[in-house]
């Protein structure tokens, strides 16, 4: 059966790598992209590499030869100031970036960053012409609390507060389950389907069902080759944000072809 909506499997490189090996990564992953015209690829690296990595994907303005495009990992919400060691929207743009990842666990958790903030970024990258790909994800004590429901409730909707009901199709959701990044313990495809379903609901409930059906949802944490083709055969799972797997080539294009 053909998938619902275009998947798209996007590598989280963290604060890892250096150059060379940036542009090693992307240069395999961009010999490879065009055996998988059905999947968006994209690749987030460290906001230092961003330059060397778009010069690997053939990046200029954006769009590359490759088709493989590029992210942040993370952006400011505003457009210029006295913000030392921030990243502005309109600069990831100027490099080639083309979305940006917003709201991960890690910056909620480490960095302090509340739904108010993630809403004001996403709101700027769209201004600036990215795609955000807005995290949200309980933490092992509220899962096991019963409280799944009510934590990715609130921060999806807390993080889309302020974002026109018209800009929802621009976005793309990725559901990360705290407990499941960086363990080697992956949500089952059961567990992540009834959130993944639970998000389109919402989305639904800020727009349409129409609008809800057309918006891609990542699942994140712990994807890796062996567990990614039953991820992808679940209806609501639209493709993986893959963190540690994404750092070996191979291992990010077989999760990419399982979504192909
Ligand atoms: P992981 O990370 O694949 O290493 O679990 C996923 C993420 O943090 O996006």
């Amino acid at each position: 059966m053909p998938r619902r909506r275009k998947a798209i499997v996007a590598g989280n490189w963290k604060m890892h790598l250096d150059a060379a090996k940036a542009r090693a990564l992307a240069s395999a992953v961009a010999a490879a992209a065009p055996r998988m015209p059905t999947v968006d690829l994209v690749l987030c690296p460290p906001a230092p590499y961003l330059g060397e990595v778009a010069g690997a994907l053939g990046l200029s303005g954006g769009r590359g030869a490759s088709g493989v495009a590029l992210g942040g990992q993370n952006c400011h919400h505003k457009e210029s100031g006295a913000f030392t060691g921030e990243v502005a929207p309109g600069m990831l743009v100027d490099v080639g970036c083309r979305y940006c990842i917003l709201g991960h666990s890690e910056r909620r958790a480490l960095f302090g960053e509340t739904d108010a903030m993630i809403d004001a970024k996403v709101q700027a990258a769209l201004a600036a012409g990215l795609t955000p790909i807005v995290c949200v994800g309980e933490s092992l004590e509220e899962r096991e609390a019963g409280r799944t429901e009510a934590v990715v409730t609130a921060q999806l909707l807390g993080s889309l507060a302020g974002l026109p009901a018209a800009d929802l199709p621009r976005i793309v959701v990725a559901y990360e389950p705290v407990w499941a990044i960086g363990t080697g313990k992956v949500a089952t495809p059961e567990q992540a389907q009834e959130v993944h379903a639970l998000v389109r609901g919402l989305l639904a409930s800020r727009s349409s069902a129409a609008v809800a059906d057309g918006i891609r949802i990542q699942y994140g944490g712990s994807v890796k080759p062996d567990n990614a083709a039953e991820l992808a055969s679940r209806p609501d799972i639209d493709g993986a944000l893959v963190g540690g797997a994404s750092l070996k080539a191979d291992d990010f294009l077989a999760i990419a072809a399982a979504f192909a």
